[in-house]
């Protein structure tokens, strides 16, 4: 039960030693590795006798200290610590270990993808290469050379720049790489293989030369120069915005196919998840070059806020992903549409955190303790911690926000520090106080604004009441200091008040004069805070017609939608002025990606959060019930403007054909449910003969919810066509998994037995069986057969990847929220779960906090 322990962060000790540089030797093989460690310690605590290492199942084969060659009675190696007895004050270790690659699927620490040798380290996963004091704020100067088959490996590759080259007579060569930024363990990187690439080169603004490379699988060179033109975009936007160059000759990229996340930005060598870099017009959809744009950004943009200056424990993690996440939402609304940029933003913060925020594993953008570190990386750390940064910015304005971001930079530059150090230059630079700012790190759960308004004499009255839930722990949390931005639109919409409002206490009251008839009131608009704003008598449909601001615009269409659909669920009939203007948010003439995003009805996610108990089925039922009346009602509108926007032989990424396609799309969809043979013909149509991904994806999707026949004959197609391609067939997989057909548990089943399909390569498992538990209507089948694949899924898994089978766990989140009979079918499975004696404690730790 070691493996169980909780860390907390008051119990956070600064390191007993320093590491002042470390000199790696790898010997690659295809049974075993060997590692060759040295390093040159200093004490820094004086009464520190024993030097404790993190390792993780290494195999010794020699250690020393100096000079002297230890035993194992100067060496204890237990519980994943290897203590060095009685050492001097400054002495150097020489370790020598195996390691197996060749047999790692946890995909932490050194492992093969394919046939190419790569390694993820963060958070923890350096004390499975070699021991070592794996903890962020231990940096040191990394000497790494890799040596390996010349023929089987040709390309080496690690941190910093390339120094030297040898090649000796059995057929194997080896390369030094040298950092010369002190780093920690987990930005430490290596790659070998057999790989293509496309180099080109970047120019700083202060004139130095930067090599760029991508590397892949030998074949997918040409789909790597999406990637390559986000990595220079990347490039001058940190100079431009940030006053951030780069500092290293090289920056090289590497593609592989066994990822557990997104991607890694180690130091001058990002690890990527193919899904993140590879793409052309026949294989990736619109979201797909998108989403390759700003994960590249994202690791780009780590070079100066986590690798320069990183976290000085992992409880600090938000302290990078806020803060990068922020910086590459930022870049891609500078690049794109800013408003479109925005509503996604908010809308997979609140399909995913605000979901986890209200779960029984909410945390504070900061957590207080975890038992495996691996489960947070999560929503809240990423996407509420860069909402939390927006609000700073928000807080201090442009000018002062770079100002203080300047001075964070000149201040920690070369240090592992914390989220108080960031508020720090923050607060220190704008001269704005943000000590009751700080709740927002320390406390868990959406808090939520209660808004009314009085009208009276020509006083405009606004009253705020925040509601804050309780913590985890059932301790009392306070209420949030954040920027509330607002506007008072007159009846022709014009703003007669537009401001920033500071909220910090539980009520609040604002006073607007001189108004000859009571206001409209656009509030929390562009999102400028994390919240749930509830409001008495919204006039959403004025809103939706009149504001100018994009955000509440959107969110009106949304309120609008979402109160009918409610009223639907109660039993009611139909709200015809809700149709009415839906019609009217059709003639709008917006940018298209804008239009298609206001003409979307609200998830079922969305509406499901609002639910006391949790019941999909009413909610699928009103959804599909509105859709097709308004399919329905506004037929030749949606047809015609079908026709105007589709163009099936663009494949053109920008912003004008992404748009058509997403209306394009979004209005076929709506048609789709009408069930009209027309439809069919026009949808296998879209099928046939656009170029264009995103378009094929869209038509399968819909054949696949329609008719049976023309599903089949369109998936045996794209099969044929794809089957050598992993990326696109994560998303043949993802469409069946999440269809709406009878019957697609049994072939899910059955799909797992497919060639394509390999349990041991995380893309594959989430596009099958992770679609399928975010597949609402059969994953809370009343027969409790979703739950129970799943449960069983989660724990096959767990043997193979227990980052991947905690991620799985997720499903199981709303427990506590569903309706009686579903939540004693999940109860079921989650003790199941449990009684597994084998279990990972990254599995153990979720389900044990939902089962509570
Ligand atoms: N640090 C990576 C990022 O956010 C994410 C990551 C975490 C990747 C852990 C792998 C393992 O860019
Ligand atoms: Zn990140």
């Amino acid at each position: 039960m070691s493996e169980m322990k909780e860390r907390f962060l008051k119990d956070y000790k600064k390191p007993a030693f320093e590491i002042e540089n470390v000199e790696l030797v790898f010997e690659l093989d295809e049974d075993m590795s060997l590692v060759t460690n040295s390093m040159n310690f200093k004490k820094i605590d004086a009464n520190e006798k024993n030097l404790e290492l993190d390792s993780i199942d290494l195999e010794l084969v020699e250690l020393w200290l100096n000079d002297l060659q230890l035993d194992d009675t100067r060496y204890i190696y237990k519980d994943e610590k290897l203590t060095i007895l009685n050492v001097p004050s400054s002495f150097k270790i020489k370790i020598k270990n195996k390691i197996y690659p060749q047999n790692n699927t946890e995909l932490e620490g050194l492992y093969k993808s394919g046939d190419i040798f790569c390694t993820q380290n963060e958070p923890e996963g350096f004390r499975r290469i070699t021991p070592y004091l794996d903890r962020p704020d231990v940096m040191s100067v990394f000497t790494t050379t890799v040596i390996a088959d010349k023929e089987k490996y040709p390309v080496l590759l690690s941190n910093g720049n390339k120094m030297q080259c040898h090649d000796s007579f059995d057929g194997r060569h080896g390369v030094t790489w040298v950092d010369p930024h002190k780093k920690p363990s987990y930005l430490f990187a290596l790659v070998a293989g057999d790989l293509g690439s496309i180099s080109d080169e970047y120019i700083t603004a202060s004139g130095e030369r930067v090599e760029l490379n991508i590397y892949c699988d030998l074949g997918n060179e040409s789909k790597c120069y999406h990637a390559m033109q986000s990595l220079k975009e990347s490039m001058f936007w940190d100079e431009q915005k940030y006053g951030r160059e780069y500092d290293l000759e090289i920056y090289n990229i590497v593609a592989v196919d066994s990822f557990n996340m997104g991607a890694m930005e180690n130091k001058g060598l990002n690890i990527f998840n193919s899904a993140y870099v590879l793409a052309d017009a026949d294989t990736a959809s619109d979201a797909n070059f998108m989403g390759i744009q700003s994960v590249i950004a994202h690791e780009y943009f780590h070079n100066w806020t986590g690798n320069r200056i990183t976290c000085r424990d992992w409880f600090q993690l938000t302290l990078k992903e806020g803060l990068t996440v922020f910086r590459d939402q930022c870049f891609s609304a500078d690049l794109n549409s800013a408003e479109v940029q925005r509503i996604e933003d908010v809308k997979s913060l609140r399909e995913r955190q605000f979901v986890e925020d209200a779960s029984p594993t909410r945390h504070p953008i900061q957590p207080k303790s975890y038992i495996s570190m691996n489960n947070f990386y999560t929503a809240t750390v990423y996407e509420k911690g860069a909402e939390v940064i927006r609000m700073v910015h928000t807080l201090l304005g442009e000018e002062n926000y770079r100002k203080a971001t300047d001075l964070y930079f000149e201040s920690f530059d070369g240090q592992a520090v914390t989220t108080d150090d960031f508020l720090w230059a923050m607060s220190k630079a704008s001269g704005i106080n943000l000590d009751a700012f700080k709740l927002w790190y320390h406390q868990s759960s959406t808090p939520t604004l209660e808004v009314k308004e009085e009208f009276e004499a020509g006083h405009y009255t606004l009253k705020l009441k925040q509601v804050v839930s309780d913590a985890v722990d059932g301790s009392k949390q306070l209420p949030y200091f954040y920027p509330l931005k607002m506007a008072l639109l007159d009846a022709k919409g014009e703003e007669k008040v537009s401001k920033i409002l500071t909220i910090s206490n539980e009520y609040e009251e604002f006073v607007f004069e001189g108004f000859d008839t009571k206001p409209i009131l656009s509030i929390n608009r562009d999102f400028s805070a994390p919240i749930i704003v509830e409001q008495e008598s919204p006039d959403f449909l004025f809103l939706m017609k009149h504001d100018k601001n994009s955000f509440v615009q959107y969110e009106s269409a949304q309120k609008f939608a979402t109160a009918t659909l409610e009223a639907m669920m109660q039993g009611e009939a139909i709200d015809e002025s809700f149709v009415e203007a839906y019609g009217h948010l059709l003639d709008l003439e917006r940018d298209l990606s804008y239009k298609a995003l206001l003409l979307e009805l609200p998830t079922v996610s969305s509406l499901m959060q609002r639910q006391k108990e949790v019941d999909f089925e009413i909610i699928y039922d009103a959804k599909e019930k509105l859709e097709k009346h308004l399919a329905r009602e506004f037929q030749e509108k949606l047809l015609a403007l079908y026709n105007e926007h589709h163009y099936p032989k663009s494949e053109t990424i920008d912003a004008l054909n992404m748009g058509q396609r997403s209306l394009k799309n979004r209005v076929l969809k709506l048609l789709s449910t009408l069930e009209s043979p027309k439809i069919v013909e026009l949808t296998k149509k879209q099928y046939k003969e656009s170029l264009s991904m995103s378009d094929r994806v869209v038509a399968l999707d819909i054949l696949e919810n329609g008719d049976a026949k023309e599903a089949q004959v369109a998936f045996v197609d794209f099969y044929e066509k794809y089957k050598d391609e992993t990326l696109v067939m994560n998303k043949y997989f993802a469409l069946l998994a999440s269809s709406m057909r009878e019957g697609v548990l049994q072939r899910v089943e059955l799909l797992q037995e497919d060639e394509v399909y390999d349990a041991k390569v995380p893309n594959l498992v989430r596009s099958l069986i992770g679609s399928f538990s975010r597949n609402y209507k059969y994953f809370h089948a009343k027969d409790g057969s979703g739950y129970k694949f799943v449960a069983k899924k989660i724990i096959e898994i767990d043997s193979i990847n227990a980052q991947m089978a905690s991620g799985l766990a997720g499903a199981f989140k709303i427990y506590n929220r569903m309706n009686k009979t579903n939540k004693e079918l999940m109860q079921r499975e989650l003790e199941n779960i449990l009684s597994v004696d084998t279990l990972s404690k990254n599995v153990y730790e979720i389900i044990s906090k939902i089962i509570k």
